[in-house]
């Protein structure tokens, strides 16, 4: 049997697999032109296969191109040890022309493609992200950002001759500068990053250990990239449901981590072997099930309710005292809807800053009120209460 490595150099062949993928993997020859198939993955070239898709069909595209290369002599770690660099026949090129035109194809592909709200990202190094930089500028892209990945394990450079080159670029582009919207999942991304706005620098591993897939001891791919990236990437600037390609599939990271977070996945890739590599990835990767749990609800989005709402209500009454938890502030509820506190008169946002000694604080999470003189309750949770009776319940409670 032949190793992986073996069976890879040749393109246009299948491993051994036992296998049969057929339900996912379609030959580009066999596809419909303007048809969309989605959950699967397309054997052949990505610029034949992208001009088989429809017009504007697509909500988001994460594409990792060759990167052109072009290691020019065998690197020896200090040990003598070779370098498992990237040294496949993909990505060689006869000349930076010849790259750029094959980069000039496939972006405008992608960009015929793409909905009118969608968006593209594009992997590179320094060896190609420039080129690939100018050129969708040229293609009328628009950068929205362009993110940096800060590799936590980068792989040292053994020679001394330069620094270590511990970055990767990600530019996030719209499809023209006209654009009238895209996704962007802020407060998603604001809590993955523990409530704090997320930079366009993401601090990430190589993908390394049980998650990088080998075929008898070797690397299945030489290039696959970090789940953690497309994590980011899908969760950020798509929704459930919505289709993701990637043009250059390889071991399938894309469609598995889009399929895991339950949107529809198509993937294109010339090199058969990967094919079956991806597929067997993509098959064992489980739809999250309960679409609730893919997003996070933002404040705007929630049934918004007055506190004056709960007094119009009878939820709440004109004269009622309200205490902080601690019971060592007392304000009197008002007609209008305001705190009355002393000589102060404010909204309940307005009062409890002014009990803070702050410009500016959440009266929602500051206010109590004693129901049956035993015990305080917060006056979230009597809104959490209106909500639930009338029909319009939050998604979740928010804690944070
Ligand atoms: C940089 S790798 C992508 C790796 C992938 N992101 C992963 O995580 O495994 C580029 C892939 O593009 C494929 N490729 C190269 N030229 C292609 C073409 N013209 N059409 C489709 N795929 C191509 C290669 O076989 C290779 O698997």
């Amino acid at each position: 049997m032949p190793t992986f490595s073996q069976a890879r150099l040749e393109i246009g062949q299948v491993t051994n697999s036992e296998k049969n993928y057929d339900n996912i993997i379609i030959d580009i020859k066999n596809l419909i032109k303007n048809t969309l198939p989605v959950d699967k993955i397309l054997m052949g070239d990505c610029v034949e296969a992208l001009k088989l898709l429809p017009d504007k069909s697509i909500d988001l595209i994460f594409a990792d191109p060759p990167y052109n290369l072009q290691l020019q002599t065998e690197l020896l770690r200090p040990n003598q040890t070779v370098v498992d660099g990237v040294d496949d026949e993909w990505d060689k090129f006869t000349s930076t022309d010849e790259y750029d035109l094959f980069t000039k194809n496939w972006l405008t592909e992608c960009k015929r493609v793409l909905k009118s709200s969608g968006t593209i990202w594009v992997i590179g190094s320094y060896h190609n992200i420039f080129r690939v930089g100018k050129i969708m500028a040229d293609l009328g892209y628009w950068t929205i950002n362009d993110v940096i990945w800060y590799k936590t394990n980068p792989m040292p450079n053994f020679k001394g001759t330069r620094f270590t080159n511990a970055t990767e670029t990600l530019i996030w582009a719209m499809v023209s500068k006209e654009q009238k919207s895209y996704t962007f999942n802020y407060h998603t991304m604001k809590s993955i990053n523990e409530d704090k706005q997320m930079t366009n620098v993401w601090h990430l591993p190589l993908c390394t250990g049980p998650e990088r897939i080998k075929i008898d001891g070797e690397k299945a791919h030489s290039t696959q990239k970090p789940e953690a990236i497309l994590y980011r990437v899908i969760l950020s600037s798509s929704n459930e449901d919505q289709v993701v390609l990637d043009p250059f599939l390889g071991s399938g990271t894309t469609a598995a981590v889009a399929k895991k977070l339950g949107r529809r996945f198509l993937g294109i890739e010339i090199h058969a072997p990967y094919t079956q590599v991806a597929a067997a990835r993509i098959e064992a990767v489980t739809r999250i099930p309960d679409g609730r749990l893919l997003v996070t609800p933002s404040k705007r989005t929630q049934p918004r309710v007055a506190f004056s709402t709960l007094i119009e209500s009878g939820y709440l009454s004109i004269g009622q005292e309200i205490y902080n938890k601690g019971r060592t502030k007392k304000a009197l509820i008002h007609a209008d809807g305001s705190l009355v506190l002393d000589a102060v008169k404010g909204s309940i946002h307005k009062v409890a800053a002014y009990c803070m000694g702050q410009t500016n604080f959440n009266g929602w999470e500051y206010w109590y009120v004693d129901l049956d003189n035993k015990k305080l309750v917060p006056i979230d949770s009597i809104r959490s209460q209106y909500l639930e009776d009338n029909n319009m319940k939050r998604e979740f409670s928010d804690l944070s």
